[in-house]
């Protein structure tokens, strides 16, 4: 009787360690599908250093009226340009029918008509900011008055962009697109 309570207790001690196996090894498994799963989701998200570079802050404040500064954002170029009262007067009095794009391309705003009121930054329209690239075929525009409207010229082809980055004359089918951007303080500027 003793002996078979002993074997009982050894049956029971094997078939708690065939358990233990067996639950080591589900949990093995559900780790190893966990780790499978993991990369997966991960893709779907932005890494952390993508997540951190897709919003950065600008310091404006050295920037004189007249000038501009161009800032890497997400890989390209974003140029933030502080315009003179010129600049700003010959950009808000250009009749709409003038311009080859008629959209605003500013993702603060959706589909508006393409004033300048509706793509400079503040009402004052001392700030314009835009992405630095070409709607062409992608080249980085020259700056600081160049082309034939004052504003920026890409070299590549041939395209005018006026005071207010607008496209005038050239290849290029879109005005410069405005990135999500705002002030969150007096001298500066948040890019996404
Ligand atoms: S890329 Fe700018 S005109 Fe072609």
């Amino acid at each position: 009787m003793e002996g078979r309570i002993l074997v009982s207790h050894a049956e029971e001690n094997a078939g708690t360690r065939r358990d233990f196996l067996y639950y080591a090894t589900a949990g093995a498994a559900t780790v190893a599908v966990g780790a499978a799963v993991w990369p997966l989701v991960n893709q779907m998200n932005p890494s952390a250093d993508v997540q951190a570079l897709s919003s950065i802050f600008v310091d404006v404040a050295d920037v004189a009226v007249g000038t501009q500064i161009t800032v890497k954002w997400l890989g390209k170029p974003v140029f933030i340009r502080r315009r003179t009262e010129e600049e700003i007067a010959i950009a808000r009095d250009t009749p709409l029918n003038d311009l080859m794009d008629t959209d605003a391309r500013n993702a603060n705003m959706g589909e508006v008509p393409a004033t300048d009121q509706n793509r400079s930054l503040d009402e004052t329209g001392e700030w314009l900011v835009m992405m630095g690239v070409c709607t062409h075929l992608g080249c980085v525009p020259l700056g600081n008055g160049a082309g034939d409207f004052g504003g920026w010229f890409c070299p590549c082809h041939g395209s005018h962009y006026d005071t207010a980055g607008r496209i005038r004359r050239g290849p290029a089918p879109e005005n410069l697109h405005i990135p999500v951007a705002a002030f969150v303080d007096e001298t500066t500027i948040q890019l996404g």
